[in-house]
C-alpha cells in the first residue's frame, strides 16, 4: 500500500483521469480505453479510497452512487427563480420575426438601428434542474418545482455519467448555479426497454417519461440504472467569477470548458434571419439528433441587454421558445400485416388510412410486436396516433378512444397465421421469455433467403470468396438461387451474364464455390444458420455427434448432453431439423457433393484438447501468425479466445506493439506467451492426441 502522500497523489490522478473517460465516453462518444482498463482504474480508485478513508470526496467518480434512499426529497429555494419561457405561436419560421419585433419594440429601436444579436439553441424536452458547484465542486441538485422552490435531487443527479462532480477550472467561481436539462437519449431509451422487456420487466413511455422518472425515484441505485443525459443551458446564482462571459453563447462555451455537455447545435448572428436560418435547419436535423426536442430556443445573446428587457408575467422578454409542427396526427387503421424480416422475426405492422405526419404521407407504421399491440391494444378499425420521428419506421403510439359499440377481435399473431409463416408457410415458434414471433422455414423462406446465403457463404462458414452482399441479392431477386443448393449448381455461363460480372470473375466465383465442397461438419452446421447455434456450439455439436444424421435425429434431451446446450438452444435445432424443407436441403447439398469428414463422436464432451477449457486474449501482431489463424489453432486445441483480460484469462499472446492488454496481464499475473512459446503449447497438445 503507497504511503499517504503517494496515495493522495495517485487518488488524485485516478479520479482526473476517470473523469476524463466519462467525459470522453458519455459526451463525445468516444471512449479512450476499453471497458475493462476503466474498470481496473475505477477499482483501484475504490481500493485505495478504502484503505484512506480520509481522503475519500464527494467529487469522487465512485461517489456517484452509494447513498441510501430516502424518506422524502427535501425542499430547496433557488435563490435566483427558475422561470418557464413564453412560446410562440406561429410554428413556421416566421414566429422567429415576431419575437425580433417584440424585442426591438421593447429596446425602443427603430428600423435604421442595427440588428440586434441573437443566439439560438435547442429546446430540450426533459427536466429542468439547477446544479451549484461551490468552488467548483457538485453541492447540489434541485428541481424546476414551482420556479421558487423545487426538490434537492443531489443523490439521483450524481449517478448521471456524463455530468462533472468537479470542474474543470483551476480557480473555479465561489458559487456557480448551472442550469440544464436531463434526458434520454432515443438510443438509450430504446435500449433500456429492449433490455426491460427480455427481462418481462416494465418499459418506460418515452424518453421524457422516463428522464423526469429517473430523477424523482427516492432509491439513487433506480436512477444509476437508468441511462441519463444532462445538457447545460443557463446559469443561476453566480459569485466569485471574475471575468464571466458577457454574452449567451460565451456563457454555453464556458460551460463547455467547465466540462459540461452543451449541445453542438447552437449559433449566435444578427436579427430574425439567424433566427429563422436555425429553425429551418433544425427542422431538417431533429431526426437525427441523439434526442428529442421540443422546439428550439432563442435569447438575446448581450447578457446587458438581457438585463434591460427583464421579465413581464414571470417571463423573460428576452428568451422565447419557437416550436415545430406537429409529428404525430390520428388516423384510422385499415389492417395489421405481419413481415417477415431477414432472420425470420415476424413484424407487425399497421396498415393506415395515409396521413401527413412530419412532412410525409404515412400509410404504414410498426408495431413491433405482439406485445406491444395488446399492451395498446391496437385493434383492425381503430383511431390511432401515429408518431414520425426521423428516419425511423412510423409507429402507432396509441388508441384514440372513440367510444365505439363493437371493435374488431384483440390481435393474436399466432391465431392470425394459423400458426405459419405467410411468405413460406413453415412452422411459426415463440421461446420463452422472447417477444418476438419467428418462421422455423430458415434456409426454405425467401424472405430469410439472402441473409441465409450471406451466412452459408461467410468466411467461418462455408468461405466462398465473391459471394458478397451485392452479388447475393443479384443471385436471390434473378432466381438463381432459390435454396442454398443452387449455390452449387451456378455455372461459369450462367454467373457470365450477370451484371458487372465479367468472365473472370464468373471462373473465380466458380472456383470458389468448387473448393467449398470439401468442408468440416461444423464448418456445415454452422453454415446452416440454425438459431442460437455459432461456431463454438456447432463446433462442439460435430464433436458430441461425429455425423450429421446423428445430429439430425437426436432428440431434445440428447442434444442437451451438449456442453453449453440448454433447453433454448436444444429446441431450436430440433425444430430446424424437423422442417422437411431443411432435411431436403441438406440432401440436396450431400448430392452436390458438399462433404466432410465425419468422426468418431465423443459424447458429452465439448472438445478433446490438452487446452481444452483455457482462455487466451491475443494482444499484438505476431511475427508468422495472423490473428485468426492463431485462434483457430487454439480453438482447434479445444481453447477459448476472448476479448479481455480478467481473472479467467489463462494465457495472453503478445506480439509486437502490444495493448494494454499485456499490463493488465502482468497486473494480474496472467501467463504471457510470444509466438514460439505459443507454438510449443500447441506442438504439444498436438503431440498428446
Ligand atoms: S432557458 C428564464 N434554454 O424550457 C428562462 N430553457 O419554459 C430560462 N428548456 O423548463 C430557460 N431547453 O427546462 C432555456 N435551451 C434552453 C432550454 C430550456 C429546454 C426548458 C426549461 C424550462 C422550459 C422553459
Amino acid at each position: 500500500m503507497p504511503k499517504a502522500e503517494d496515495a493522495a497523489a495517485r487518488i488524485a490522478r485516478l479520479r482526473a483521469d476517470i473523469a476524463q473517460c466519462d467525459r470522453a465516453y458519455y459526451q463525445l462518444d468516444a471512449p479512450l480505453i476499453p471497458d475493462a482498463e476503466y474498470d481496473a482504474l475505477y477499482r483501484e480508485l475504490q481500493a485505495l479510497e478504502a484503505a484512506h478513508p480520509d481522503l475519500r470526496a464527494p467529487d469522487s467518480p465512485t461517489q456517484r452512487v452509494g447513498a441510501a434512499p430516502l424518506p422524502a426529497f427535501e425542499p430547496v429555494r433557488h435563490r435566483v427563480p427558475m422561470l418557464s419561457i413564453q412560446t410562440e405561436t406561429d410554428t413556421s419560421p416566421k414566429g422567429a420575426e415576431a419575437f425580433d419585433h417584440r424585442v426591438r419594440a421593447r429596446l425602443g429601436l427603430d428600423a435604421v438601428d442595427p440588428p440586434v444579436v441573437y443566439q439560438a439553441e435547442l429546446k430540450f424536452d426533459g427536466l429542468a434542474v439547477s446544479l451549484r458547484y461551490e468552488y467548483g465542486v457538485l453541492t447540489q441538485a434541485a428541481t424546476r418545482g414551482d420556479g421558487e422552490t423545487g426538490e434537492d435531487v443531489t443523490q439521483n443527479v450524481r449517478t448521471i455519467r456524463g455530468l462533472p462532480l468537479r470542474l474543470l477550472a483551476e480557480q473555479p467561481p465561489a458559487v456557480l448555479e448551472v442550469r440544464g436539462e436531463v434526458l434520454m437519449k432515443r438510443a438509450d431509451f430504446e435500449r433500456y426497454n429492449a433490455r426491460q422487456r427480455a427481462k418481462g420487466q416494465p418499459t418506460l413511455v418515452n424518453p421524457r417519461n422516463g428522464a423526469a422518472g429517473s430523477i424523482r425515484q427516492l432509491d439513487p441505485t433506480v436512477a444509476a440504472q437508468r441511462p441519463l443525459s444532462f445538457y447545460a443551458y443557463g446559469w443561476g446564482e453566480v459569485e466569485g467569477w471574475e471575468d464571466r462571459p458577457t454574452t449567451q453563447h460565451g456563457m454555453l462555451d464556458a460551460f463547455a470548458a467547465f466540462g459540461f455537455p452543451v449541445a453542438a447545435q447552437r449559433v449566435h448572428g444578427p436579427g430574425a434571419q439567424t433566427l429563422m436560418a436555425f429553425h429551418a435547419r433544425i427542422a431538417r436535423e431533429r431526426d437525427e439528433l441523439p434526442f428529442d426536442i421540443d422546439g428550439v430556443v432563442y435569447k438575446v445573446d448581450r447578457l446587458a441587454l438581457q438585463r434591460d428587457l427583464g421579465f413581464r408575467n414571470r417571463e423573460p422578454v428576452w428568451a422565447v421558445a419557437h416550436k415545430y409542427p406537429a409529428q404525430e396526427r390520428s388516423t384510422q387503421v385499415l389492417g395489421i400485416d405481419i413481415q417477415v424480416g431477414r432472420t425470420g422475426k415476424l413484424t407487425p405492422v399497421a396498415k393506415l388510412e395515409p396521413v401527413f405526419v412530419g412532412g410525409v404521407t404515412v400509410t404504414n407504421a410498426t408495431l413491433h410486436n405482439e406485445d406491444e399491440v395488446r399492451r395498446k391494444d391496437v385493434r383492425i378499425g381503430d383511431r390511432v396516433v401515429v408518431r414520425r420521428a426521423g428516419d425511423v419506421i412510423p409507429e402507432v403510439v396509441a388508441v384514440v378512444p372513440d367510444g365505439r359499440a363493437t371493435r374488431a377481435d384483440p390481435f393474436d399473431l399466432h391465431a392470425r397465421l394459423g400458426g405459419v409463416c405467410p411468405v413460406c408457410g413453415s412452422a411459426i415458434h415463440r421461446e420463452p421469455g422472447e417477444v418476438d414471433w419467428r418462421c422455423t422455414g430458415g434456409l426454405y423462406c425467401p424472405a430469410q433467403r439472402k441473409q441465409a446465403v450471406l451466412h452459408f457463404a461467410s468466411r467461418r462458414a462455408m468461405d466462398i470468396e465473391g459471394l458478397g452482399e451485392q452479388r447475393v441479392d443479384q443471385l436471390v431477386d434473378g432466381g438463381l438461387v432459390r435454396v442454398l443448393p443452387d449455390i452449387f449448381s451456378l455455372d461459369a455461363a450462367r454467373l457470365a451474364a450477370l451484371d458487372r460480372m465479367g468472365g473472370k470473375s464468373a471462373a473465380k466465383l466458380v472456383a470458389a464455390i468448387d473448393a467449398s465442397r470439401a468442408t468440416t461438419l461444423a464448418r456445415l452446421i454452422y453454415a446452416l444458420g440454425i438459431r442460437h447455434v455459432g461456431e463454438a456450439t456447432a463446433r462442439d455439436l460435430a464433436r458430441h455427434f461425429g455425423s450429421l444424421d446423428a445430429l439430425m435425429e437426436a432428440p431434445v434431451g440428447a442434444l442437451e448432453a451438449v456442453p453449453d446446450v440448454g433447453p433454448v438452444v436444444a429446441e431450436s435445432i430440433r425444430l430446424f431439423f424437423e422442417q422437411t424443407h431443411n432435411r431436403e436441403v441438406l440432401a440436396q447439398l450431400r448430392a452436390a457433393d458438399v462433404h466432410w469428414r465425419e468422426q468418431a463422436s465423443v459424447p458429452g464432451q465439448g472438445g478433446t484438447g490438452v487446452l481444452e477449457g483455457r482462455v487466451f486474449v491475443l494482444t499484438g501482431t505476431l511475427p508468422h501468425l495472423g490473428r485468426d489463424d492463431v485462434k483457430a489453432r487454439i480453438e482447434a486445441a479445444g481453447g477459448r479466445v476472448t476479448g479481455s483480460v480478467s481473472k479467467k484469462t489463462d494465457f495472453v499472446v503478445a506480439g509486437a506493439e502490444p495493448g494494454s492488454k499485456l499490463a493488465r496481464a502482468m497486473e494480474l499475473g496472467v501467463t504471457v506467451l510470444d509466438e514460439a512459446a505459443l507454438m510449443e503449447l500447441l506442438g504439444s497438445v498436438g503431440s498428446q492426441q
